[in-house]
């Protein structure tokens, strides 16, 4: 028998993947080949995809990017045998791009079909929650405080931290939620987690759980994944069947349930604690902090609220303890990151890394540069509240303490690449124009001052009372930084003065082109 391997994430899909399979069927069975094809999660190869390895005696094979049209030909040039063909990318873990990653949160992708128990347990998985069941709460929190793991989500704050104050704090009821939100421009990791390894971050939270005494909790997915929303309810009716989740988890007197909410569609919805207010069947507006969510959070009880990455990396760190975890990263970012490569990029796609490797190894090295071959200028990293980083700061590490030295922050991991032809005033306004069709509209400095941020920057191009208006932006940006109640307005101004600060020329661009 013959195996075969397509993923069904849904960046294939998109391109094809469906229709590979069933051209891959249909040609087997017409020569009467007994192939199996297995649709796994992604390689995080999108670039190649859709990618379909051959089993063979030296290892897998992989061929990309296949379309239905190219499937006869592979199969006329001995592709099941794992023979030459243009497509041919020769065995897939030598393809530079995953060969020199640091895999501990994606080990799997690429390997097992996503809602499998059985193969999710040959790969390692459940060897973390099996370790925490027998361990008093107390000890679990001590192994991910010594991870030194942060939150993934974009703050990146101290996940044993949260956990610990959920867990000391007494009540009759805790809850786990994951921010599934996803709504950072450029980032797909967290549905990548859930469309092809899910028990992987069931696992997670259910370890959250049990460490902090919760019983219930809730996974919050962006609406726009309708995918990821069918894999984990797939996932978690497998783990409650296997009993790894459901009462008396393996006969133990540790119990967790978990459901799936679908997201109201809005990016303020990512906010943790707007996210709370539309689990709660509320509109999706940010709450005033304290009380903090870890000691009032959902329905008011203390509420344990986690990114998917940040959840995603706890199997790994119970099951190989804290500081196998923490011996990867720099400073005070410990561990890996799964980095995702997009926009103007010639290899996009998922790189996981230790902290530690820098943007431009990431953005060359790893993503070949840009997809059209002109030179990259600018790469906003974090999302659209994120800085515009320039060309010659290439050489920053990824770390979340060297970004916020430059003013620029590391957020989701999400890295959106720039070539020369991009307009850095038009962006500044974009990044104006989002947080004023985003904001919640609670506070003042958000609501408004994006508006009337969008008026200044239009001013500014126009050349109307230029040095007057560009002081009145850095005035506004400083008043949206002191007075926004959440970081929707807080962070706006961070692209915007990026923008204004390493790339000025592109402001008075209008006005060259005008006396041209
Ligand atoms: C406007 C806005 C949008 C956000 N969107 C997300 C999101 O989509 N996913 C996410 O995990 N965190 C998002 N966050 C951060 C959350 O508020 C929160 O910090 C995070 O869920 C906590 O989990 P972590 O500690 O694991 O990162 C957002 C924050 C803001 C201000
Ligand atoms: S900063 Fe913006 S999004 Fe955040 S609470 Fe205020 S109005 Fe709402």
């Amino acid at each position: 028998m013959i195996r075969l391997f397509l993923t069904r994430d849904s960046a294939a899909l998109a391109v094809g993947a469906d229709e590979v399979a069933q051209a891959i069927s249909a040609e087997a069975q017409a020569r009467k080949l007994d192939v199996t094809l297995s649709r796994t999660s992604s390689r995080g190869l999108l670039w190649l995809e859709p990618f379909v390895e051959v089993e063979t005696p030296a290892g897998r094979v992989g061929y990309g990017p296949v379309s239905a049209e190219d499937v006869k030909g592979l199969f006329d040039g001995g592709f099941l045998e794992g023979a030459v063909h243009p497509l041919c990318q020769g065995k897939t873990d030598d393809i530079p791009f995953l060969k020199y990653q640091e895999r501990l949160t994606f080990a799997r992708a690429g390997l097992t079909e996503p809602v499998s128990v059985e193969q999710y347990m040959a790969h390692g998985g459940f060897a973390g929650l099996k370790k925490a069941l027998a361990m008093a709460g107390a000890e679990i929190v001590k192994e991910v405080t010594d991870s030194g793991l942060r939150g993934r989500g974009g703050a990146g704050f101290p996940a044993g931290i949260k956990w610990k104050t959920v867990h000391d704090f007494t009540a009759d009821q805790k809850y786990v939620c994951c921010n599934a939100d996803e709504g950072d421009s450029g980032t797909f990791a967290d549905r990548m987690v859930m469309e092809g390894d899910p028990l992987m971050l069931i696992e997670g939270m259910t370890i959250a759980g049990v460490a902090a005494g919760a019983t219930r909790g809730y996974i919050y997915i962006r609406s726009e994944y309708p995918h990821a929303i069918e894999t984990m309810k797939a996932a978690i009716a497998a783990a409650g069947a296997a009993n790894w989740l459901g009462q008396n988890i393996q006969g133990t007197d540790k119990s967790f349930t978990l459901e799936v909410r679908r997201g109201a569609g809005a990016y303020i919805c990512g906010e943790e604690t707007a996210m709370l207010e539309s689990l709660e069947g509320k509109r999706g507006m940010v709450r005033a902090k304290p009380p903090i969510p870890a000691i009032t959070g959902l329905f008011g009880k203390p509420t344990i609220i986690n990114n998917v990455l940040t959840f995603a990396a706890v199997p790994y760190i119970l099951a190989k303890g804290g500081k196998a975890y923490a011996d990867y990263g720099m400073g005070r970012s410990r561990g890996t990151l799964p980095f995702q490569l997009a926009g103007n990029i010639k290899h996009g796609g998922l790189v996981e890394k230790a902290f530690g490797v820098t943007l431009g190894q990431l953005i060359n090295d790893f993503g070949g540069g840009t997809f059209t071959g002109r030179p990259v200028r600018a790469v906003q990293v974090g999302g659209p509240l994120g800085a515009y980083v320039p060309v010659s700061q290439l050489d920053l590490p990824m770390d979340y303490e060297a970004f916020a030295a430059k003013a620029a922050m590391v957020g989701h991991g999400g890295i959106v690449v720039f070539d020369d032809s991009v307009d850095m005033a038009a962006q500044a306004r974009f990044a104006m124009e989002f947080c004023a069709i985003e904001s919640c509209g609670k506070c003042t400095p958000c609501r408004i001052g994006s508006t009337r941020g969008m008026e200044v920057i239009d001013r500014i191009v126009a050349d109307e009372n230029r040095a007057a208006n560009t002081a009145l932006l850095e005035d506004l940006c400083q008043t949206m930084v002191d007075g926004s109640l959440c970081a929707m307005g807080g962070l706006t101004p961070m692209p915007v003065m990026s923008a204004l600060k390493h790339f000025p020329e592109d402001f008075t661009r209008a006005k060259r082109l005008a006396a041209e």
